[in-house]
């Protein structure tokens, strides 16, 4: 059974292990002080299954239509048995709930190919992302948005305001 833990001062550590060993390019660790410090809206979580901890998943708003998924990942030795597709699925009826026209994601298309198939399922749209930032210039990074409105708007190359995030 999948258990939905959601981020707290208890399993900090818990989650940030996770994401260190599945996004070990990141260095944005103040995600989750702005989840605690409410600058930026957003909701977390530590997956656990049959008590075991295995997973997180997110989302953070970037606007008053569009939520980004965050921090998403399954460690390896439980990928491939349902646990990315079911968790996703639940962080887009969340975002849908509130009232957000778009989920989107952005993930690096070679490093990450795997999502992509996930993805593809899941999201309405795909886009590639080229704006001249330090993600957008590898010529590497894809946006997914999935429509939870009657409204139909691309991403369209949008900054996404992620070069202090990343080393690369
Ligand atoms: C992407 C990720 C979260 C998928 O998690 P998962 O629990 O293994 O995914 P699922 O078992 O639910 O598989 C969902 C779909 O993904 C695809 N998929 C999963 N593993 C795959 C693999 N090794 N090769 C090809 N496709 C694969 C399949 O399409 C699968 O659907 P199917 O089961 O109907 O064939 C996981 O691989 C991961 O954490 N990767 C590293 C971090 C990452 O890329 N995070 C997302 C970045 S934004």
């Amino acid at each position: 059974m999948i258990v939905y833990q959601k981020l707290s001062k208890d399993n900090y550590k818990d989650v940030l292990n996770i994401k260190h060993q599945l996004f070990p390019e990141s260095n944005s660790d103040d995600d989750y002080e702005e989840y605690f410090n409410d600058v930026t809206k957003s909701n977390y979580y530590l997956i656990l299954k049959d008590d075991c901890e295995c997973a997180t998943i997110g989302w953070y708003e970037y606007n008053s239509k569009n939520a980004f998924v965050g921090w998403f990942g399954v460690l390896p030795e439980f990928q491939q048995n349902g646990i990315g597709h079911e968790i996703l699925n639940y962080i887009i009826a969340e975002v849908k709930k509130m009232k957000y026209d778009y989920l989107r994601v952005y993930t690096d298309k070679v490093v990450n190919y795997v999502s992509t198939k996930l993805y593809d399922k899941l999201f309405d749209l795909r886009e590639d992302y080229t704006y001249p930032d330090k993600i957008g210039s590898t010529n590497n990074f894809v946006i997914y948005t999935k429509f939870l409105s009657d409204k139909k708007e691309k991403w369209n190359n949008t900054p996404l305001n992620e070069d202090y995030n990343y080393d690369i």
